[in-house]
This record gives C-alpha cells, structure tokens and sequence, in this order.
C-alpha cells in the first residue's frame, strides 16, 4: 500500500499512468476510425456496423465506463502532474520533458488537450445523445439512421470545419503523446529517438487525415447525393 502511495506521488509513477491511458486511448482512437470509415461503404454498411455495435449491450455499457474512467484518469493525473511541476519551479515550469528545447506540440499539449476535451463533450451531444431516426437523420425525405446524422452535420462547412480543427488538435496531441510514452517507458535513446518521433509523426498524420477526410468527403458528395 505504502508502495503505491510513493508509485502515485512520484512524478514518473504520474507519467507512467498517464502515458498508460494514453495508450489505451490511442487504442479507441484507431478502433472508432476503422468504425467511421465504414460510411465509405454507404448508408447500410455504417447503420449495420452501428446496429452491430449497439447489440453488444450490455456488454457495452462495461466497455463505455472503462473508457469514460481511463479518460478521466488520463486528465486528472495531467492536471496534478502540471501542479506538481508548478510547485516545484516557481519561476516559469515544464511538464513534458526537462531538458532540452520542448517542440510546438509539447507546448501545445495542455491546449490541444483541453481543446478535445471540449470536442468530445460537444461530440457526444451530437452524434451519440441524438435521436437516431429522428428530423437530422433524414436525407431526401427519408431516414438514414445514423448515417443520417452523420452526414447532415457534415454538410454544414462551418461544422465539418470544428471537426476538422478538432482532428488537427488530435494529430497534435497523438504526434506528442506517442513519443512522450516511449520517453516514460525508457525507449528513447540516440538509435532509437529518430524511429520513434517518425512514427509518431506519421501515425499522427495517418489518422488526422483519414478521420478528416470523412467531412470532406461528405461535403462534397452532398451535392451528388442529391
Ligand atoms: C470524423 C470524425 C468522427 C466521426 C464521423 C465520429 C462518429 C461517431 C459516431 C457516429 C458516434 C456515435 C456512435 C453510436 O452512438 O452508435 C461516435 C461516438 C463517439 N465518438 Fe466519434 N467520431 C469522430 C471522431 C471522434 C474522435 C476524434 C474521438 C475521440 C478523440 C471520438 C470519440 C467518440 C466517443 C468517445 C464516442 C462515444 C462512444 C460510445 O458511446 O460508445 N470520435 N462517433
């Protein structure tokens, strides 16, 4: 027990749980964008992968307050770690990393970080929380289901460009965070840091642009579809 108190008010036992639910995130990051890339595929492909996921209740519902706790560990442990750091330089602090020039992403990471926060927040209202078969799931007098709503919300330029800017602020923060858990774990060094930051570089990348790509794709086969 007196173990786990030191593991826990240590700052790398802190960075290790973080980097620990961050990878786990990351791991529902790359599962939901193999799910959403289905609407390639059209309306009956999406509704059917959405109607397969919503058969696995309750089971799910287990799955979904796993996530919710691994996010909200991910956060809090964030926050007391900046506040350990704060404590411990009055003058100015550095939260990721000690030494050295800290990149853009680094310096973004709080942001970035409370920028998805809010996306997801705002995500869930729209997507989740949402009548499935009600007036935004309808698309030439009819409804699509969730594809419905999926694609209605993307038609609006102004939504699809939040999207867009919240994918941007993920592929920040995935590029940072991916390097930062082989940094807690110890598996940087000079061979292996150069293979380490060009996996997270194009991870990152790989998965803003293909979770972007599905508000461009819907806003400009919208006028196709009609
Ligand atoms: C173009 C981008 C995205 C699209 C089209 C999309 C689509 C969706 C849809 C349709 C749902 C509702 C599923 C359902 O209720 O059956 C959903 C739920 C969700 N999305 Fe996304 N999503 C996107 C990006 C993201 C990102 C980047 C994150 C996280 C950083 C995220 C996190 C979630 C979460 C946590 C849920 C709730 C999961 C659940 O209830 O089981 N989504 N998304």
């Amino acid at each position: 027990m007196c173990n786990l108190n030191q593991y826990f008010n240590s700052s790398i036992g802190k960075k290790q749980i973080v980097a620990t639910t961050g990878l786990l995130l990351i791991l529902f990051v790359v599962g939901h964008l193999a799910g959403n890339l289905i609407i390639y595929l059209g309306p009956e492909a999406f509704n059917n992968y959405a109607k397969k996921l919503a058969g696995l209740r309750p089971g799910l519902y287990f799955v979904e307050v796993g996530l919710a706790l691994v996010f909200l560990t991910h956060i809090l442990v964030t926050a007391l770690l900046i506040i350990q750091n704060i404590k411990a330089r009055p003058v100015g602090y550095r939260v990721y990393g000690d030494s050295g020039e800290r990149s853009f992403a680094t310096r973004l990471m709080p942001y970035t970080g409370t920028f998805l926060l809010i996306f997801i927040i705002w995500h869930l209202f729209d997507f989740t929380f949402i009548d499935k078969h009600g007036s935004r799931s309808m698309l030439m007098g009819h409804s699509y289901g969730l594809f419905g709503v999926v694609y209605n919300s993307f038609v609006d330029p102004i939504h699809s460009l939040l999207y867009i800017l919240a994918m941007c602020c993920l592929g920040f923060h995935l590029g940072h965070g991916i390097e930062s858990f082989a940094q807690t774990f110890g598996c940087t060094n000079l061979t292996s840091t150069p293979l380490i930051k060009r996996i997270s570089y194009y991870s990152a990348l790989i998965i803003t642009v293909a979770y972007s790509s599905i508000p461009v794709y819907v806003f400009f086969s919208y006028p196709i579809l009609k």
